[in-house]
């Protein structure tokens, strides 16, 4: 499986959650990493080349951490440029049909909150939904998101546990992720 993650984080250089997911991608050559942020540093997003990428690869991956409940603005830009009509959605945009998408987020929220009457009121499931939505409006597959919960106070050891299963999950089976 062709696995391609976009990692977006608008200060790369500060992280520590994403940074250690990052890091332990770079133990799967076969993964292809990207930041999005260092690519496009002028907002320019080149639409021609980011559908070419799309489709080489059997599932993508978005990688960000969750800021105000959703994704950093220069993804929300990348959708809203790339996804185009005719290309991704519409009669004749199928160039996305059946393709793997998944969230991989970090928060500064605990699991606990996140839930009906938590702190946050809702599911992370429930909040990505727009994204959710926008994917398989554009025939994708969406999968099971990865979360890592309260990263902030998280130490490094806990941070590269939460690398390792961040790894093995997006490498996980559709039919496994699912089921
Ligand atoms: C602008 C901004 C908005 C944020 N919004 C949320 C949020 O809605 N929910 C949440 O749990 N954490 C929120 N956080 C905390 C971040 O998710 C957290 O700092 C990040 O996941 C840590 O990852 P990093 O070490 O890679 O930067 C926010 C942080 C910033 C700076």
């Amino acid at each position: 499986m062709r696995i391609m993650v976009i990692a977006a984080h608008p200060h790369f250089d500060k992280s520590r959650a994403n940074q250690a997911l990052a890091h332990e991608l770079k133990h799967h050559a076969d993964i292809y990493v990207r930041d999005l942020y260092e690519e496009y540093s002028g907002w320019e997003i080149d639409v021609e080349r980011e559908q070419q990428l799309l489709t080489q690869y059997d599932r993508v991956v978005f990688q960000f951490p969750f800021y105000w409940y959703s994704c950093p603005p220069l993804l929300k830009k990348w959708f809203d440029d790339v996804l185009t009509y005719g290309w991704a959605f519409g009669p004749e945009g199928t160039a996305l049909m059946d393709k793997e998408f998944m969230i991989a987020t970090t928060t500064g929220g605990t699991e606990q909150s996140y839930q009906s009457g938590g702190d946050n009121g809702f599911t992370i499931s429930e909040l990505l939904r727009p994204i959710q939505r926008t994917l398989t409006r554009c025939n994708g597959i969406y999968l099971p998101a990865f979360v890592s919960y309260n990263v902030t106070p998280g130490t490094d050891a806990y941070l590269a546990a939460e690398a390792k299963r961040y790894v093995e999950h997006i490498q996980t089976s559709m039919r496994a992720l699912i089921h």
